[in-house]
């Protein structure tokens, strides 16, 4: 059955490990993650873009997908399913179609404007026992269409946003979605700690998880971080073993064009992404 994000997200807030959030585009992707999931006794968020969405036909598709593996596959661990970087109106559709959890990302209003539907979203979204993750401040760079201007975010107005009592907080704190260019100064960490100074006991959320360095991604666990999103890293790695498996012409060989074939290297490709970033995170065994 799927949970909200409450629960694991306190637990890992007080336990200083991090839940990874991983994005799925299709049925091998969310098998891989699950099952990774279960191998390592970790819980998992499953994320949804609302372009993931329309791509999967739809989130009432996306729902009974996700609870038929659950049943079939035999998934004890923590799973929830939560709408990325959601719009007003997705979010309401996710709620309504059967997801766990929902983010609705404000962070293109202005902060009032921002609290207001938030607080709109946290009050059908708490009816229902869903988790709400909100955003202040914004993620440079750009997924699946969601285009950021990388702005710091500011901790008063995360406080603002927190006080609502929404389940989870993104802020904008120098992370970047996609590949990092090579001039990347860093996370801030004197702004993420401000944050978590004024914001006590809420989970934080990292976005951007690709390719940022080990040392950073510890550090940001030690100032709050509970929950940290990783979509990229794992496309990256399925292109590569797919390409691979091209390049050397296994699919000409035997039945090596059956989809179930051809697609297999880039899922273990996603189960090693998965595994690597479980165990990074620190929530192997914590489910
Ligand atoms: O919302 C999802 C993420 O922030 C993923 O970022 O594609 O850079 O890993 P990423
Ligand atoms: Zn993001």
């Amino acid at each position: 059955m799927l949970v909200s994000a409450k629960e694991m997200l306190t637990k890992a807030k007080e336990g200083k490990y991090a839940v990874g959030q991983f994005n799925i585009n299709n049925l091998e992707w969310t098998k891989m993650v699950l099952t990774t999931a279960q191998e390592n006794n970790s819980p998992v968020i499953l994320g949804v873009s609302e372009g993931a969405g329309k791509y999967m036909c739809g989130y009432k598709t996306i729902v009974g997908m996700v609870n038929g593996m659950l049943e079939e596959m035999k998934i004890t661990v923590p799973v929830a399913l939560h709408l990325d970087h959601g719009s007003y109106e997705g979010a309401l559709k996710c709620i309504e179609a059967g997801f766990s959890s929902v983010m609705f990302d404000g962070s293109h209003y202005g902060i009032d404007e921002n609290i207001e539907k938030t607080k709109e979203i946290i009050r059908i979204a708490f009816a229902k026992g869903i988790s709400v993750e909100a955003e202040v401040g914004s993620i440079g760079g750009e997924e699946d269409g969601v285009i950021g201007a990388g702005e710091v975010a500011d901790p008063a107005e995360c406080k603002r946003i927190a006080d609502l009592g929404v389940t989870m907080l993104a802020a904008g704190i120098g992370n970047v979605h996609g590949k990092y260019p090579e001039n990347w100064k860093g996370l801030n960490f004197e702004v993420l700690a401000e944050i978590q100074k004024l914001t006590s006991g809420m989970p934080l959320v990292l976005h951007g998880g690709t390719g940022i360095p080990q040392d950073m991604i510890k550090t940001a666990i030690s100032l709050g971080v509970s929950k940290i999103n990783v979509n990229t890293e794992c496309q990256l790695t399925f292109a590569a073993a797919t390409r691979k498996y091209i390049e050397q012409g296994k699919d000409l060989q035997g039945k090596g064009f059956d989809p179930r074939k051809l697609l297999a290297p880039g899922c273990e490709a996603i189960r090693q992404t998965v595994k690597e970033k479980m165990e990074l995170f620190g929530s192997v065994n914590k489910a």
